[in-house]
């Protein structure tokens, strides 16, 4: 199956080169998954960017938080020779194109620009392959955050969560007082998202890496993995009755609205409260899973540029350069409550939540705590990602025990690996 997607997509690329863009020439047409309040916000800023540049920008939308949806678009357009011309990659993602020499080679603005000296190593590894730059680093997110709502809590005298006990105690509380303690959307992708920082919290950093990058049986199979599995069945257990399918920013209104307490979710969150002019600290709270503050499970957002057929087009050089301008980078990710991809950008423009995760990305990369998000595609190519959703949904949604969960943890990984 696998080598013959291979072949379908060599074929395809071969197709793509002698079929050309489909948008006019001196226009980038974009492929992404950026369509919340929030999302979209961020994205016009670079699009406003390029207009100032004189190129024009097609859009290619495609709903679904994560990037399934928009991952199987970007396959039906390769297959069909009709590559876009910049696409939303995550991290193995973007490797696994590569090395279909899908990607057209960006190394000579690379070292115009001084990427090598600014991007850092963590990200590098999922943009350089084989030496060779192939996509633009937009960003870095973060997966272990919970968000909450300031006024909810106070009204019901819960302090900001530190430790397990103190969080299961503060959805108690809230549950008592009617209020939904977790906003949740059930999705596979939103479910692996909560996993990431339940793990983290029972595993620690070095049962995180044993377990989701080097796909340690022991680990996968072992009883810390089993008590992650019980975190979220309490989790679980905190959920309203509406929360299968729902999508993350309507998860994350609710929150806002004041109608729940928490939810755990990437810093693409604070995106959403900033839409609706919530200020942090003020209005809602950011703040690491309890048992993860000094923990950081990162995913990056990167355009991938693909071989349009020959050299990097101009419009894709002045794409990936407006990208990685230091001014773009804070601007633009002052929007989308992310923080630059460049280690040399200043927090001054940046809100208390950008500012911490600044500081908290800086300091787990010194300490050896920053970790690819397994959730988002950074930790484990998307066979195995895909493995592991699997029996997160069907654990969260009470098809599995925790016993069978780790179990069947362990053979899907085997079997996907
Ligand atoms: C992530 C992506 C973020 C965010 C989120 C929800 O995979 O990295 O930028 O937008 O999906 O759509």
């Amino acid at each position: 199956m696998r080598s013959l997607l291979k072949t379908k997509t060599a074929m395809a690329l071969a197709l793509a080169v002698s079929a050309g863009a489909a948008q006019a020439e001196g226009d980038v047409e974009v492929l992404h998954w950026w369509t919340s309040g929030g999302e979209a916000a961020a994205l016009n800023v670079l699009k406003q960017d390029l207009e100032g540049q004189g190129i024009g920008w097609t859009d290619m939308p495609v709903a679904g938080g994560g990037g399934e949806q928009a991952m199987t678009v970007l396959r039906a357009r390769v297959t069909s020779g009709n590559a876009p011309t910049a696409v939303q990659g995550l991290g193995f993602d973007i490797i696994d194109w590569a090395n279909q020499g899908a990607l057209a080679d960006l190394n000579k603005v690379a070292a115009d620009e001084g990427w090598d000296s600014v991007i850092p190593a963590a990200l590098q590894q999922f943009a350089k392959v084989d030496g060779k730059w192939v996509s633009a680093p937009v960003n870095v997110h973060s997966t272990n955050w919970v968000w909450a709502n300031k006024a909810v809590l106070d009204a019901n005298g819960i302090a900001q969560p530190t430790t397990w006990e103190e969080f299961t105690a503060a959805l108690e509380t809230l549950k008592a007082a009617g209020v939904t303690p977790i906003a949740h959307g059930g999705q596979a992708w939103q479910d692996a998202t909560v996993f990431d920082g339940v793990a983290m919290s029972v595993l620690g950093p070095d049962g995180y890496k044993a377990a989701f990058v080097d796909l340690d049986e022991a680990v996968l199979g072992g009883d810390k993995m089993k008590e992650a599995f019980d975190r979220m069945a309490v989790i679980r257990a905190n959920v309203d009755d509406n929360f299968s399918g729902r999508d993350w920013n309507l998860a994350t209104a609710m929150v806002i609205n004041g109608e729940a307490g928490f939810q755990m979710m990437g810093d693409w969150a604070k995106g959403e409260f900033l839409n609706a002019d919530k200020v942090p600290g003020q209005d809602f709270l950011c703040f690491r899973f309890p048992g993860t503050s000094e923990q950081v499970t990162f995913n990056a957002d990167q355009f991938m540029m693909f071989d349009q057929g020959g050299a990097v087009s101009k419009e894709q050089a002045a794409l990936a350069t407006a990208i990685l301008s230091p001014s773009f980078q804070s601007a633009f990710n002052v929007v989308k409550g992310s923080v630059p991809a460049r280690t040399d950008v200043s927090d001054e423009a940046f809100d208390a939540c950008g500012k911490k995760g600044m500081a908290d990305l800086a300091a787990a990369a010194s300490s050896g705590n920053l970790f690819g998000s397994m959730a988002h595609g950074h930790a484990n190519p998307a066979s195995v990602k895909n493995a592991i959703y699997d029996v997160v949904t069907a654990h969260f949604n009470g098809e599995y025990d925790s016993e069978t969960a780790v179990q069947e943890l362990v053979d899907a990984v085997s079997i996907a690996k």
